[in-house]
């Protein structure tokens, strides 16, 4: 029933996206940072012709969303981004109601702080393995795609405390080539929204056939699993071992749940590293603080779990970096039942479309400097300053990210890992430009060739 609020609530602003289609789609990530500095945070309607989703970006309106109705705000099945994600994930950890809750009850031990933290020499020693390869680039001269190079690392180290080895590395880079394919042909249904699901679109092929790739190297290694489950805290013995009222897990629960850890854990990390160093080779200064933090903390390494609480630098480069990148930019959800957000009455089965990435460059909660990257936003002191819901890169509320604690040390490590050998010379000295996908990723590859600096230089 109609609350007497809903009655009273007003209708938001439309703001006719269509009229500036097609680029208002090629760069819907300005756009959405371009409408909600426009509507100074109030929720407004996102005119795209046949749907008009409602744009979220107030600090407290997230908030009312992810966490304080978050019954309301089912993932839903209606928006681009997780029908896709469900055709490849299924009904796992990334989907919605009960399935999802029993998902998050089994998987949740595994990201248990002191899990996390007694793991975390583990994930440097196989970082440190994983940097021959730079090594030899750095001896060669030879120009490295720093994007591929990270994938590399971060498969190596969440291989080894992730999935026991079960999976190797060369595996772990063909699933993470079949998702950067799933990746980016899921493109054209995000940049158009308006057409239905039954219209053939370019990528549709390409997306199945990325799907069979992932499953074909996945189903064998979770059959071995279930004939020997093993007693490790891994992904694929903890799924093996799990039940679900009373039952164990059939075969598909695991496949789902499993090819979403796969998907979760590698493609975000890596994409939101690679920014990194085009940010270093343009801001001197701060390159000049990181790499001093580095030397002085970790020295020529190799770097261990004991460094990483005096790496504040680090971390405040990192916090900042996922502002301006967080890799989940978007974060889709659909009204179950009518509500009012700000004022704004929304209406039963809307979308509602909230994006890390606007909140985090608007000029109402950031400043008029908003778009500028600037580590002293995370000094100790200033976060407080902040609504809690204006930085969540990890999301917040029930869905929170499950690997956000994993990702910060295992990030740190690498770029501790990196900056304690290499110096770092790019092809092309700028930021590259942004190009949505479900992830947010550079425009280019981004190219570099690495200098290896000698124990006693790097002091
Ligand atoms: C830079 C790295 C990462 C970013 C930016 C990121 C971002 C996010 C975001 C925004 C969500 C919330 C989605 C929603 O509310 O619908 C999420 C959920 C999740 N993330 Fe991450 N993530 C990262 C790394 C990781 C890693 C390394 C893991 C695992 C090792 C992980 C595991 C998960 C899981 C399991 C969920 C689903 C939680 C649930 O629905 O209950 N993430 N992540």
């Amino acid at each position: 029933m109609e609350t007497p609020e809903a009655r009273a609530a007003g209708k938001p602003r439309t703001v006719p996206v269509w009229k500036a289609l097609p680029s208002a789609l090629r760069d819907a990530h300005q756009s959405l940072v371009d409408v909600g500095n426009a509507a100074d945070g109030a929720v407004v309607r996102l005119g795209l012709g046949i749907s008009s989703p409602y744009l979220v970006t107030h600090p407290e309106h997230v908030q009312q969303v992810l966490q304080e109705n978050a019954a309301n705000y089912p993932r839903g099945d209606n928006t681009a981004l997780w029908r896709s994600v469900r055709r490849l994930v299924g009904d796992g950890i990334l989907s919605e109601g009960e399935t999802w809750a029993a998902s998050r009850r089994t998987l949740a031990p595994l990201f248990r702080p002191a899990r996390i933290n007694s793991l975390v020499d583990t994930m440097a020693e196989a970082i440190e393995g994983a940097t021959d390869r730079l090594d030899q680039a750095a001896a060669d001269g030879t120009v490295v795609d720093i994007g591929s190079e990270l994938s590399r690392l971060v498969c190596a180290a969440i291989m080894r405390v992730f999935f026991a080895d079960r999976l190797n590395v060369d595996e772990a880079l063909r699933i993470m080539a079949a998702q950067e394919s799933i990746v980016t042909s899921m493109a054209p249904r995000l940049l158009a929204p308006v057409v239905p699901w039954w219209v053939p679109m370019p990528g549709d092929r390409r997306f199945h056939r990325a799907v069979q790739e992932i499953d074909g190297i996945l189903l064998p290694v979770l059959r071995q699993a279930l004939r020997q489950p093993g007693t490790e805290g891994d992904v694929l013995s903890t799924l093996a071992r799990a039940s679900r009222d009373g039952q164990p897990l059939t075969e598909q629960q695991m496949r789902d749940d499993l090819v979403s850890m796969v998907a979760v854990t590698t493609e975000t990390s890596y994409v939101a590293l690679t920014w990194l160093w085009p940010v270093l080779a343009t801001h001197e200064h701060v390159a000049r603080r990181l790499y001093a933090e580095i030397d002085d903390v970790v020295g020529a390494g190799p770097v261990r779990a004991a460094h990483l609480p005096r790496l504040s630098y680090t971390r405040m480069v990192l916090d900042e970096l996922l502002r301006l990148f967080p890799a989940g930019w978007i974060v889709p959800r659909r009204a179950a039942g009518p509500d009012v957000l700000g004022g704004v009455r929304i209406d039963k089965g809307a979308t509602v479309v909230l994006s890390p990435y606007a909140t985090h460059r608007m000029k109402a909660f950031w400043g008029p400097d908003a778009e500028t990257f600037d580590p002293e936003r995370f000094a100790p002191g200033r976060t407080d300053q902040r609504h809690r819901y204006a930085y969540y890169p990890f999301g917040l509320g029930i869905h929170r990210c499950l690997g956000e604690h994993l990702f910060q040390l295992e990030a740190q490590l690498i770029v501790a890992t990196l900056v304690s050998k290499y110096r770092f010379t790019l092809t092309e000295p700028s930021v590259p430009g942004i190009r949505v996908a479900a992830s947010l990723r550079p425009q280019r590859r981004v190219e570099l060739t690495l200098t290896r600096l000698e124990p006693s230089v790097a002091r």
